[in-house]
């Protein structure tokens, strides 16, 4: 998987306060984007049923990787208790690209101008590079089970 660039480093980095001001109107506009889909929607509510939790820790986790987009290594034991809980809800690689179609354009859409094609772009490549770290161990994991 590619290294994410010094420059989207510092972009996504530079973003990391306004999206931690308007974390939770993303986030809740994030899930309303994701739910539209009944399969996602289904992973979470068996999800929230088992831990009776508002699915919030996602989106937070997203907005929350900012801060340490130049420093991935403390996020280690975060990544390796994700992909465990997501191996336990059935998450499949096939799901990521719904999470992203549902946090770029809600970031778009609360954030308005601010968002500009820049930034969105540099926040669709830290996703997928998150996405591939996580995929693969995941990958791993569901190995192990079979
Ligand atoms: C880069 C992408 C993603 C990140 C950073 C991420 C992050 C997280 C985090 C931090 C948690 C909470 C883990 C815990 O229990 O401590 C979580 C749980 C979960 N994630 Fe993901 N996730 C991503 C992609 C996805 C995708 C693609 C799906 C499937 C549509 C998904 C579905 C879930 C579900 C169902 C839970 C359990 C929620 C609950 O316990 O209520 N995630 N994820």
């Amino acid at each position: 998987m590619n290294a994410l660039t010094p420059e989207t480093i510092a972009i996504v980095k530079s973003t990391a306060p306004v999206m931690r001001q308007h974390g939770v109107a993303i986030t809740n506009r994030m899930y309303e984007r994701l739910f539209v889909d009944p399969e996602i929607k289904g992973l979470f509510d068996e999800a929230a049923q088992k831990s009776g939790e508002q699915p919030k820790r996602l989106a937070a986790a997203l907005l929350g990787f900012a801060s340490n987009a130049d420093n991935l290594d403390v996020l280690t034991a975060a990544i390796e208790r994700i992909a465990a809980r997501h191996v336990e809800m059935h998450v499949a690689p096939e799901h990521y690209p719904a999470v992203a179609n549902a946090l770029l354009p809600a970031i778009k859409d609360v954030l308005g101008d601010a968002a500009d094609e820049r930034v969105l772009s540099a926040w669709g490549e830290a996703y997928w590079f998150l996405a591939d770290v996580l995929k693969s161990h995941e990958r791993g994991l569901y190995a192990r089970e079979a």
